[in-house]
């Protein structure tokens, strides 16, 4: 069977706290208030100059500096969900390619906003079973901060930047267990939107209310028909990190061990596509996901679109 051999992640160095974003931007809060709201204490943004692509390639890298040096070569597919991006094109996975130095590979973006992880990873999954050698690499990556308002309370407070990597040997089979099932809805308000840059008001909106209700109504559903037969025998659910307040409701509405649901949000927040990604790196770091097949994971991606999905397999 194909399996994920490796993951990377990578966070900007420059850290903020809850009282130094309110510091510095001005915004009507407390760090009491985001904290009990959110789960949120801090975030990592990046520095003016680097670039999605920047934070990409960092998390490339250390997945890739754990492998022997020729798997680079062997890197067919790049896949990079993304929504954050100021270059529509050349995508952050052709940047990527580039900067790995990868001869021939298939590279694109996938924007699928929080659910952009989820997705990126079904369509490696499928294309793979086309595959029957070499490896894809599919990534998390945004960098919040470039599409923030910093004037606005309702959103400023969610987001950081960071980005996390998998790397997917391929054989054709398909990864062990696979099961999915993503979804969209149609969202005539637009609850969460990000303009062009060229428009004035070229940042991001979002009525957090509607969107919490919109995983009360269609996701916790949603996936509680997916576990349905599963609720005993996996050993986590790694959800988007948006708001500690669902990881409670889930677990409650699911009858599932909190401690089954990892969390990282108090550190990094929001992070969009790169949420997922840099929470199971952060987990196979510490050594909670050998990635040798022993462990039943389901990833969970929800957001703009508005989207979402599940994924269950063998990792
Ligand atoms: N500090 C202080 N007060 C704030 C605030 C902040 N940072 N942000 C909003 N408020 C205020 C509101 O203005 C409102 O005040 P009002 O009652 O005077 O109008 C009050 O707090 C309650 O607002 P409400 O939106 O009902 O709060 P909430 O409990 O729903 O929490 C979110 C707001 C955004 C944290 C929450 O709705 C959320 O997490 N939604 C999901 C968003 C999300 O995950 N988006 C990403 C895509 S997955």
């Amino acid at each position: 069977m194909s399996k994920i051999v490796a993951t990377g992640s990578y966070l900007p160095k420059k850290v903020v706290t809850n009282t130094e974003l309110i510091e510095q931007t001005g915004i009507d809060s407390s760090d009491e208030w985001i904290t009990q709201r959110t789960g949120i204490s801090q975030r990592h943004f990046a520095a003016p100059e680097e670039r999605v692509s920047d934070i990409a390639i960092q998390a490339a890298e250390d997945l890739l500096e754990q492998l022997d040096e020729d798997v680079v070569e062997k890197i067919q597919l790049i896949i990079v969900a993304t929504m954050s991006s100021r270059l529509p094109t050349p995508s952050v996975a052709s940047q990527v390619q580039r900067a790995l130095n990868i001869e021939h590979a298939w590279s694109f973006d996938v924007s699928g906003a929080c659910s952009g992880f989820v997705m990126a990873l079904e369509i490696a999954e499928k294309l793979g079973r086309d595959q029957t050698s070499g490896y894809t690499l599919v990534i998390g990556a945004e960098k919040m901060s470039e599409i923030l308002n910093f004037e606005d309370r309702g959103t400023s407070i969610l987001f950081g930047d960071g980005a996390g990597a998998v790397l997917i040997e391929q054989d054709g089979a398909g990864l062990p267990h696979y099961k999915s099932s993503l979804s969209s809805i149609p969202d005539p308000e637009d609850s969460i939107r990000i303009p062009s840059e060229s428009q004035p008001e070229g940042l991001m909106t979002m009525d957090g209310r509607s969107v919490f209700n919109f995983v009360l109504r269609n996701v916790i559903p949603s996936l509680a028909n997916f576990i349905e037969n599963d609720v005993g025998t996996f050993d986590y659910l790694i959800s988007h990190q948006a708001n500690s307040r669902f990881f409670e409701i889930f677990a409650k509405k699911l009858n599932v061990d909190l401690e089954k649901i990892p969390a990282n949000i108090a550190k990094v927040a929001n992070t969009s596509a790169g949420s997922i990604p840099i929470l199971l790196d952060q987990l196979v770091k510490e050594g909670n996901i050998p990635l040798d097949g022993s462990q039943t994971v389901i990833f969970v991606g929800y957001g703009a679109g508005l989207a979402w999905g599940q994924i269950s397999l063998k990792i």
